[in-house]
């Protein structure tokens, strides 16, 4: 086993030599959080939400939800006494040792590797859905999904890869104004429909509430039920780590940062019940359950209102890159401090001319673009939830040893009422973690198997830290 850990003092001096202008205050914060947080989750995974738990999918939006402020609530505190690139990686690598961190590292992959995949994937469906529904197009279904959903390859969801990684290695970064336009569009698509949908709502689609039941059980060879549900919508509220990323930037971390996780989690998982009301309350479930690919566009076409269809495609189809632009950043920079921590060849993360690591970039962007072009995005988002939890559940372990072994540290941030949050985090994202269906957990743990083979074969050889004990 390898305990070597980083010094939080090194790390903080490090920041500290290159302290950030203080700009931010939490209404920004809480752009930034809706901005990062409101993508295919919502405009695409809902039918599948719907699928597995009827009705109760409104309840699982409240379950993920409460499960994600919580977690979000420890990432805040954590990140203000560590802050440093590198978010679960690195604050795992400072108390839980190298192993650990590196196992962490691995997981991030799934969140924000295959995170992209399944937004491209999920963005591909929108672009496919207008092509063809509103435009009246015929496309080669051969290039239009992978070889397990009946196609070949998912032409539609490389591409968007292949272009967003361009972007990127000519240094895009997204912009606070991009961020802010891009908010207002979601937000005024998920109203548009809530508003123009809300009127057909008809309360015998509610019943039975739920028709799989509570708990995550296995009905014909799938996991059902509200909790297996909620395991999946999971991906539809991560990328608040995307806010306290920005921590050192804030002006007044202890209230801004509060403000702007809750605030944007809040806004988002009402939005999310509210959308869930709507489209379960508009078109019975089974029906709902099958419009795969775009549904909220499909339920509006279904009620006459092609326009406003048309409207949530568009705003689904623009909005949905600057995910992808945010995950694919933070995939690249992870290993490029990982690299730099010398558990990675640093051959792989040297940075060019442009201050970008080009070649780590690259990779990045080619495995993201093969499991979107070729993998079923219910498969790519369950794991990418998966990695997600085990990376929620680091940091909130985190914040409990630090405060067991260092209450002397300064902490700018103090998750309110810790003793219950953080371990209410850890339970919860325990629960929806065991609520994944069996296929994720096993390719889950297979992953983890091969992070710690490259770690025995390369990183416990040459860890900086290994050279600098030695
Ligand atoms: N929460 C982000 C989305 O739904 C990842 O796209």
């Amino acid at each position: 086993m390898n305990w070597r850990t980083k010094s939080i003092e090194d790390l903080r001096q490090e920041s500290e030599a290159h302290p950030l202008k203080k700009t931010l205050s939490w209404p920004h914060l809480i752009a930034m959080g809706v901005g990062a947080i409101i993508g295919m989750g919502i405009f695409t995974l809902t039918a599948l939400g719907a699928k597995l738990a009827g009705p109760g999918v409104i309840l699982s939006f409240a379950l993920a939800g409460t499960v994600c402020a919580l977690a979000a609530l420890c990432y805040a505190e954590v990140s203000t006494i560590i802050p440093a690139s590198g978010s679960a990686y690195t604050y795992s690598y400072t108390v839980m040792g190298e192993l650990a961190a590196w196992l962490i590292g691995f997981a991030l992959v799934l969140e924000y590797a295959l995170g992209s995949s399944a937004v491209a994937v999920g963005w591909a469906k929108h672009v496919i859905g207008f092509l063809q529904e509103s435009q009246g197009l015929s496309l080669p279904a051969a290039f239009l999904a992978g070889p397990f959903e009946g196609g070949t390859i998912n032409l539609f969801a490389m591409g968007i890869v292949l272009l967003i990684t361009g972007l990127l290695l000519l240094g895009t970064r997204e912009s606070a104004l991009l961020n802010m336009v891009l908010v207002a569009l979601k937000l005024s698509a998920l109203t548009a429909f809530i508003v123009v949908a809300g009127p057909s709502i008809q309360a015998g689609n509610y019943q039975p509430f739920m028709p799989y039941g509570f708990y995550a059980q296995i009905v014909d060879g799938e996991k059902v039920g509200v909790m297996a549900a909620a395991a999946i919508m999971f991906f539809a509220f991560y990328g608040f780590d995307a806010v306290s990323t920005a921590a050192e930037e804030t002006k007044n971390p202890g209230r801004d940062l509060t403000i702007g996780i809750t605030g944007s989690m809040v806004i988002c998982t009402i939005f999310y019940m509210l959308i869930a009301a709507v489209a379960l309350g508009t078109l019975n479930h089974l029906e709902f359950a099958k419009t795969n690919d775009e549904p909220l566009p499909y339920i509006l076409r279904q009620l006459g209102q092609p326009w406003v269809a048309d409207f949530v495609s568009l705003a689904a189809i623009v909005s949905m890159p600057s995910v992808l632009l945010v995950f694919m950043y933070g995939q690249s920079r992870i290993l490029f401090v990982m690299s730099r921590d010398g558990l990675i060849p640093a051959s792989l993360a040297k940075v060019n001319k442009k201050g970008i690591p080009g070649l780590m970039t690259l990779l990045t962007g080619l495995f993201v673009a093969v499991f979107a072009g070729l993998v079923p995005l219910q498969d790519i988002a369950s794991l990418a939830n998966a990695g997600t939890l085990c990376a929620f559940i680091a940091v909130s372990l985190t914040l409990i040893i630090l405060r067991i072994k260092r209450p002397d540290i300064e902490r700018p941030f103090k998750t309110p009422l810790w003793w219950l949050v953080a371990p209410g985090a850890i339970a919860g994202c325990l629960f929806l973690f065991t609520s994944l269906n069996e296929k994720t957990l096993l390719y889950f743990f297979g992953w983890i198997v091969i992070g710690l083979l490259v770690y025995l074969g390369y990183g416990l050889w040459h860890s900086n830290l290994k050279s600098k004990s030695s």
